[in-house]
Parts: structure tokens; sequence; C-alpha cells
């Protein structure tokens, strides 16, 4: 994608567009914005800064040419972040070991519990042969690619995310990778209808994921999708 689709949604100006670097402090707002189950993390997670270099770190700041955003009537409001090669994506648990030391974040009230919880939960679940270490650290090679879309609210239900898929896909399209993956919670329902209706199928069962817990306590799981990439747009 080099320039910018734009559409008039009831009366509101969409665009999708590459991402630019004056776009960075809108995209880890928006991160921290959605970062639960397309809801504000705050409650789980109440350091912005660890939370954004995790989950949006490696793609502004390393590969930003596979980045795209939303604006609503001219502000920031979404984006899709991929990785051409999920391998090289930062793990975001690595990101938190270096967060340990430089933001405290195993002592800081309001991380230190979901940092020492998905610890004991990580060793439970391999000892108890609940989780494959293996699986979710495997890459199928028919989908190296992988991203991660969110979008503020007011811009959700417009077109915005088809379009962000539209443009990712011409990216793969033009960098020759033939497919690509996504981790999302099991349990965000209407994140999986939407990565269904543009073409993504399941990959393997539901796993528990070590940490990040629903409200009422009980845990959460990580649904892999697939998509090869399409030939043109993605309603083929
Ligand atoms: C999921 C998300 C990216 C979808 O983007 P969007 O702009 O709302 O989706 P669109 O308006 O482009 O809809 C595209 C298609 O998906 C379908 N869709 C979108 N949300 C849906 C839902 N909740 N239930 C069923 N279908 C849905 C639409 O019907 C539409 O199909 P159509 O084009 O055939 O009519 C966006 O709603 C979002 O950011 N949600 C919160 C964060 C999140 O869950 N991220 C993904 C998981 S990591």
């Amino acid at each position: 994608m080099t320039g910018a689709i734009r559409w008039d949604a009831d009366g509101l100006d969409m665009v999708v567009r590459p991402y630019e670097r004056a776009d960075r402090s809108r995209v880890r707002h928006i991160c921290v914005e959605t970062g639960y189950l397309g809801a504000p993390v705050g409650w789980l997670w109440r350091d912005a800064a660890s939370f954004a270099d995790m989950f949006s770190g490696y793609y502004t700041d390393v590969e930003p040419a596979s980045a795209f955003v939303v604006e609503l009537d001219g502000v920031v409001s979404g984006y899709l972040l991929g990785a051409l090669d999920a391998r090289r994506a930062w793990n975001p648990a690595v990101v938190a070991g270096r967060h340990i030391l430089r933001r405290g974040i195993a002592v800081r009230a309001g991380t230190a519990g979901v940092v020492w919880r998905t610890i004991l939960d990580g060793v439970a679940d391999v000892v108890t042969r609940r989780v494959d270490p293996g699986v979710l650290a495997a890459t199928d090679p028919e989908f190296p690619a992988h991203l991660h879309i969110d979008l503020l609210p007011a811009a959700r239900g417009r077109g915005a995310g088809r379009r962000l898929m539209d443009a990712w896909f011409a990216r793969l399209r033009q960098a020759g990778v033939p497919g690509c993956h996504l981790d999302t919670f099991a349990e965000n329902t209407s994140g999986i209808a939407f990565f269904e209706s543009v073409g993504f199928v399941r990959a393997g069962p539901p796993t528990l994921v070590a940490g990040f817990r629903r409200r009422a306590a009980p845990r959460l799981h990580t649904q892999r999708m697939t998509r090869r990439v399409p030939t043109g747009e993605s309603r083929e």
C-alpha cells in the first residue's frame, strides 16, 4: 500500500494508510486501551509503557513498513501491526524480562501479581502437561507472518478492519510471503468472528494462557488462526 484509502462511514471521515513515525504514541495508547479482549487493560496491567513495549514496540520501532493505521475524523483510532516473519518479532516474555529490571514490574503494584502468576501458571501448565511449550513457539512455514489488529470502539464496525486486512495482504503479496497467522484470546468471540469473515480459520485447539485472567478469575485461552495470502481483496 503506497497511499491512503478514504471512505465515508455514516458521515464519519475514515482513512486507512501506512503507519508514520508520528503515529507512535497514538498506537501505544490504543494498544493499552484495547489490550484486554478489546477493552482497556489497566485493571489487569497498570504499567502502560511496558505493556505497549511488549505488544507494539517491535512493530513501530523495527518493522514500521508492515504497520497500518486507521484515522477517524483525522484522529488515529486503530492499527494493524504486522511482522513478515514472526520469528523476528520480540517475544513479549523477553520484553517483560527486560522491564523486570528497567521498570520493576515484578515488584510494582499493578503488574507484580500478573508477572508472578505468569511464572507459576507457566511452570504448572508444563509440569501437568496441560500446555506443550513448543506449540505456540512453533511457526508453520506456510504461515510465517503474523499480525495484531485493534481499533478503539468508535472505529469498529465501519469497515476499517477489512480494509486494514486488505492493506496487510497486499504487503504480504508484494513481499512474496505465502501466509499469515495470529494468536487471539479464544474467549474473544467477536474478534474470532471478524477473523473468520476475512478468511482466517482456527489452527489447533485453544491453549491456556499463563498469567492473564478474566475478572472473575477463570483462565483465558489463546487461539491460533491462519490464512493463506489471497490473490485479491479479502472477500474472495
Ligand atoms: C476485531 C476488529 C479488528 C474488527 O474490525 P472492524 O472494523 O470492527 O470490522 P469491519 O467493520 O471491517 O468488519 C469486517 C467483517 O467482519 C465482520 N465482523 C466484525 N466484527 C464482528 C463481530 N463482532 N461479529 C461478527 N462479525 C463481525 C463484519 O460483519 C464484516 O463482515 P462483512 O464485511 O462481510 O460485512 C475490531 O472490531 C476491533 O478492534 N475489536 C477489538 C479488538 C480485537 O478484538 N482485536 C482482535 C483480536 S486480537
